[in-house]
């Protein structure tokens, strides 16, 4: 079965309440994978976006705690800079001296004085936000001109970030200057970077989120702005489930765990990008530790705990509201027994936290106007990209698959086999480009680009060898919230 991939035109209207913001601007769709970065030897994973005049291109990591966005100076690995294998992970380096549009700022005063492992001085300079669907072609860029930013001189964590702490510089100046619709953003973070070990690529969406990306209606909740990851949930209950008999165990139960005289209140956990693992209240983690016999380890540096023995089970953390998030058996434990379970000492004070291996399972939607987010599973593969506008104070509503009884009624079902769409099983399979960003493209490009992209993306879907028929796209369509599909006429054949 040969393998390639069916794009389908769709004229889908999101039905969304335009309130006091301009919820007719566009978003800005950044993704998030492995790439070439300036003055760096090897590929690093991050958000797309270049710096300065001529670009000095980067891949920026989502902070959720900064504010500013921060980029390394090309002599950050000299001197007396802790991080390890730093010419490798800072995400790229940056030269001032060779950007025209760089302007220092002299005593400034920074956003993120909470921010530790970090020094350097300020600057303005122009951000490029490139956003582009398809691995092979050129990007199209949105400038953020004299944005502030922070040269990192030296330090012990990856420098270069894109800030989206409560006062992201980047989500303020965006915002301000009228390119997005108001100061919400989302993200998926992925799994193609090496701690998590997946293949799995993120993206960041400006003044939006990206419909495809999640499933099912999104769980609100309040940001506690008083912590340094405001976005922070509260947990009831942790369960583990074995994989052959299906059996649930809570680290809460003080009938299973009896060191325990009662049942633990639940507790407050930030969600963080600052580490890998969980960070969960030491009783609970030794409740881990014993159930399913974990040693202490620092194979990654984050003193994520050790299984001794394998275990293909899962790991359910249940939120206050019941809103459950799984963490499957290949990331509960990878092929080093390795979890992504922080060990606690009994003393600290430190926060709790839910790092990047929970948002490799959900898809995080902010919106800092009303100080509020939303969490939905994220659909990890062969998704949909459609980044649509994400209004201040309204809720984000997931794409709806067309019916499969609606294919058929197209006389299209024919066309389409056995499409795994997040691998639950869902016949049919489409991939609708936002006609917004497709905008400047004739047709043949757009052709071109499908199939170049069905090799690149989509490759796990398999269609069967019938090639279906359909319209063009529209040629110019101010398709702010609009995808293609026309129903009843022949047109281009690929
Ligand atoms: C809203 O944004 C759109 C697209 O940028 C623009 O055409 C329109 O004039 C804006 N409306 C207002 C009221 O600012
Ligand atoms: C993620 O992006 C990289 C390019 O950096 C690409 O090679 C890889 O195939 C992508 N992974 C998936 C699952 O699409
Ligand atoms: C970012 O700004 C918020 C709100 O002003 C502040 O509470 C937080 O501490 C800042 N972040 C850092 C890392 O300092
Ligand atoms: C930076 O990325 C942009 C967009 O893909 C590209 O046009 C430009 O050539 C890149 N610059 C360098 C120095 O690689
Ligand atoms: C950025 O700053 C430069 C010089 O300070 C100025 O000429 C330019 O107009 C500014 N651009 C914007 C968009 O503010
Ligand atoms: C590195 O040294 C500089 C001064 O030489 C100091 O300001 C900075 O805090 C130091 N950074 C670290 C991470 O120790
Ligand atoms: C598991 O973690 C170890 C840590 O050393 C790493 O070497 C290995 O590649 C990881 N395995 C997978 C499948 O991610
Ligand atoms: C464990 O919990 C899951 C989810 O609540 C449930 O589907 C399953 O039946 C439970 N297993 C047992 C053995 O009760
Ligand atoms: C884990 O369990 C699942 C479901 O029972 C099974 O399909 C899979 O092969 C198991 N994996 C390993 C590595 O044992
Ligand atoms: C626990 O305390 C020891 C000694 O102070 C320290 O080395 C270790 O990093 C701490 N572990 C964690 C997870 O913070």
């Amino acid at each position: 079965m040969a393998s390639l991939v069916l794009y389908l035109s769709a004229t889908v209207l999101f039905a969304q309440s335009t309130v006091a913001a301009n919820c007719s601007k566009a978003p800005i769709y950044i993704d998030i994978h492995k790439r070439a970065v300036n003055n760096s030897p090897v590929f690093q994973y991050g958000s797309f976006i270049g710096l300065g005049t001529p670009a000095q291109n980067q891949s920026l990591w989502p902070s959720l705690q900064q504010n500013h966005t921060s980029l390394a100076l090309d002599t950050y690995c000299k001197g007396n800079t802790t991080l390890k294998n730093c010419e490798r992970s800072t995400g790229g380096f940056f030269r001032p001296r060779d950007s025209t549009s760089f302007v220092e700022s002299q005593d400034f005063q920074t956003l993120d004085e909470a921010q530790e492992g970090l020094s350097g001085f300020f600057g303005q300079e122009t951000l490029r936000l490139y956003t582009h669907y398809f691995e092979t072609d050129g990007a199209s860029e949105t400038l953020l001109e004299n944005s502030t930013i922070v040269v990192a001189e030296s330090g012990s964590i990856t420098p270069e970030r894109v800030g989206l702490g409560s006062s992201s510089t980047v989500l303020q100046d965006l915002s301000a200057r009228d390119i997005i619709a108001g100061k919400t953003y989302s993200l998926y973070i992925g799994q193609g970077f090496d701690r998590a070990g997946g293949a799995v690529n993120g993206s960041n969406v400006f003044g939006g989120y990206d419909s495809g990306r999640f499933t099912g209606v999104p769980n609100k909740y309040p940001m506690n702005i008083a912590n340094l990851n405001p976005m922070s949930v509260r947990i009831k209950d942790v369960v583990i489930t074995g994989s052959t008999d299906n059996a649930n165990v809570s680290l809460f139960d003080n009938t299973v765990f009896a060191d325990m005289e009662t049942r633990p209140e639940d507790f407050e956990a930030q969600i963080t990008t600052e580490q890998f693992p969980f960070s969960l209240p030491y009783q609970i983690t030794q409740n881990f530790i014993q159930h399913l016999n974990a040693e202490e380890d620092n194979t990654w540096g984050d003193n994520s705990l050790k299984l001794k023995n394998a275990f293909n089970g899962t790991l359910s953390i249940v939120l206050e509201d019941g809103f459950t998030i799984t963490l499957p058996p290949e990331v509960l434990m990878n092929a080093s027994n390795i979890t992504p379970i922080q060990s606690r000492n009994k003393s600290s004070t430190k926060p709790f936290y839910l790092g990047t291996a929970f948002l490799g399972q959900v898809y995080l939607m902010a919106d800092y106007g009303t100080n509020n987010f939303f969490l939905a599973p994220a659909v990890q593969k062969n998704n949909i990209v459609m980044p649509v506008t994400f209004c201040p104070k309204s809720t984000p509503v997931a794409y709806e698959h067309p019916k499969q009884s609606s294919w058929q009624k197209q006389g299209l079902i024919g066309a389409v086999i056995g499409g795994v769409i997040g691998g639950l099983g869902v016949l049919a399979a489409s991939y609708c480009i936002w006609i917004t960003w497709m905008r400047k493209k004739d047709e043949r490009n757009l052709k071109r680009e499908l199939q170049r992209n069905s090799q690149m993306k989509m490759e796990h879907m398999d269609v069967e060898d019938g090639r279906p028929k359909f319209d063009p796209p529209p040629q110019q369509l101010n398709a702010a919230k609009a995808m293609f599909w026309r129903k009843n006429k022949p047109g281009l054949t690929f």
